[in-house]
């Protein structure tokens, strides 16, 4: 606690963003942080999209919408869903009703009366176009974000505050109506539908940006609480394989109404040594190449089917598929010289399945390139996470650069380019594996060959790790 507090020591505004595509264990930190430090957490990009893990009453919940702060709102503190996302209400109502029933408050609740309101037919729509996509599609999570954005950009989207002015709801409506010919819905009944979502969040409905400005000039300390990752953002992600909100930094803070410039501690997360990718899209350093990419996009290879193939235990109790990380089978898959096993290997020993669709995401080792990109985007600090979950790999590998095809020379920059990123072969630095790390708490007692890593990883992307994250609890962090 004595680091963290001289890390937090005279911070007012701290953001915590994925520098990699998306679940990188940042909701770990939000809670942390909220927990410990915040008075406000507040959320700017997507919708639910997204998924973490909040900790209610000692148990776990995977929220997709309420930032992890509200898990916190019976302190005082704030959650506040900004003027970038992109809320389904239904969505919403049922995680209130989650908090509800576990006896939790939510008085602190602040919802943008400027955020989109993911309607019905931008459902319909995602999935339609998820399944005319089938092949070397983008994957969505099906929740409506790409549908709901367009409608945004486009300047006729149901905005929350629309909802409280009956006769301007369904002006908008029937002028949407004409961009969704298929979609048939009858502009009265969905008003009818929307009414009861409506009265139940309007006493949290505010306009959140005037909020945000006395926050700032009260000096209450602020969470940004990012969504998923810099890699996927619509303005600097392998587009077109990306969500549709700017998920960076800058992204962030647009969503809520602040500067960027007003955060004085931005923190990047980073997976490490592996990282991760859930939908379509290059990812250079994929164990097991296109291969595994076809594989992770086909239904059917979730947990269970994983589990089964390769011969490993698990129960199902109440609902969750619970089997032993450490599984020497799974420790076996990892060590396999056979790269596509590997990735399942290193998923199966991190759990790497989607929270939000349950899909296997794809594994590679850590991406110090596009680490380096992250750097130039979301700022020099980082933090690395999960590097506890690979206890019992005997090696591991981070990219440093990536061979171009006819080019002598390494490139060391990266493109955002989908192109260049699914032509490019990584050149990778081989470290020893280093045991098991959940014990360690001092920075100085983490593996000296580790250490390094971390070392070579800061002077290749000129970032500053600022901490490890060696455990799934609050408190298994290793500040530096
Ligand atoms: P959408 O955001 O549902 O439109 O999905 C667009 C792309 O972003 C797909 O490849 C998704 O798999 C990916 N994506 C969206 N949200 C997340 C997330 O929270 N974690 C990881 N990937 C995500």
């Amino acid at each position: 606690m004595e680091n963290l507090k001289k890390l937090v020591r005279g911070k007012k505004i701290i953001s915590v963003i994925c520098n990699q595509w998306g679940d990188t264990g940042k909701g770990k930190f939000s809670d942390y942080f909220s927990c410990y430090w915040a008075d406000v957490v507040a959320r700017g990009t997507g919708g639910n999209n997204a998924g973490h893990t909040v900790i209610l009453n000692g148990k776990e919940k995977v929220f997709h919408i309420l930032p992890s702060g509200i898990g916190h709102d019976e302190k005082g503190v704030i959650s506040l869903l900004g003027n970038g996302m992109v809320i389904d209400l239904k969505v919403l109502l049922e995680e209130l009703a989650e908090m509800d029933a576990e006896g939790m408050t939510y008085k602190n609740l602040m919802i943008s009366q400027d955020a989109q309101v993911i309607m019905p037919y931008h459902i319909s729509q995602d999935l339609k176009k998820n399944q005319s996509q089938k092949k070397g599609g983008i994957g969505s999570t099906g929740r409506g974000i790409g549908p709901c954005y367009m409608d945004k950009i486009a300047r006729r989207g149901i905005q929350i505050g629309d909802l409280y002015d009956e006769k301007i709801l369904k002006e908008k409506l029937k002028k949407i109506q004409e961009y969704y010919p298929e979609e048939k819905f009858n502009v009265d009944v969905l008003v009818e539908r929307l009414k009861p979502y409506a009265d139940k969040i309007e006493s949290y409905v505010k306009d959140t940006v005037a909020e945000m400005h006395r926050f700032r000039e009260a000096k209450k300390k602020i969470l940004l609480e990012g969504a998923q990752g810099l890699l996927l953002s619509i303005e600097h992600g392998s587009y077109p394989y990306v969500t549709s909100s700017d998920c960076s930094l800058n992204g962030t803070a647009t969503g809520v109404g602040l500067n960027s410039k007003d955060i004085d501690l931005a923190i990047g997360i980073v997976k490490y040594p592996f990282m991760t990718r859930v939908g379509g899209g290059p990812l250079p350093t994929e164990l097991g190449g296109n291969k595994s990419e076809k594989y992770c996009s086909e239904e059917g290879h979730e947990k269970e089917f994983e589990l089964k193939k390769y011969e490993i235990s698990y129960e199902i109790i109440e609902g969750e598929i619970k089997y032993d990380l450490q599984d020497k089978k799974i420790i076996e898959l990892m060590n396999s010289k056979d790269e596509f096993k590997q990735g399942v290997g290193i998923r199966l020993a991190a759990n790497e399945y989607g929270a939000t669709t349950k899909r296997p995401r794809r594994t590679g080792w850590t991406d110090c390139v596009a680490a380096k990109y992250a750097r130039n985007l979301n700022g020099v600090k980082m933090v690395l996470t999960k590097p506890d979950c690979l206890n019992g790999l005997e090696e591991f590998k981070l990219c440093f650069g990536y061979k171009v095809d006819g080019q002598k020379s390494v490139v060391k920059d990266f493109s955002k380019n989908k192109d260049f990123l699914y032509s490019v072969k990584p050149v990778y630095k081989t470290y020893k594996g280093y045991g098991d790390l959940r014990k360690v708490k001092e920075y100085k007692k983490l593996p000296t060959g580790f250490k390094k890593s971390i070392d070579d990883f800061e002077k290749f992307t000129g970032a500053e790790v600022i901490a490890v994250s060696t455990g799934p609890a609050r408190d298994d962090l290793i500040l530096r």
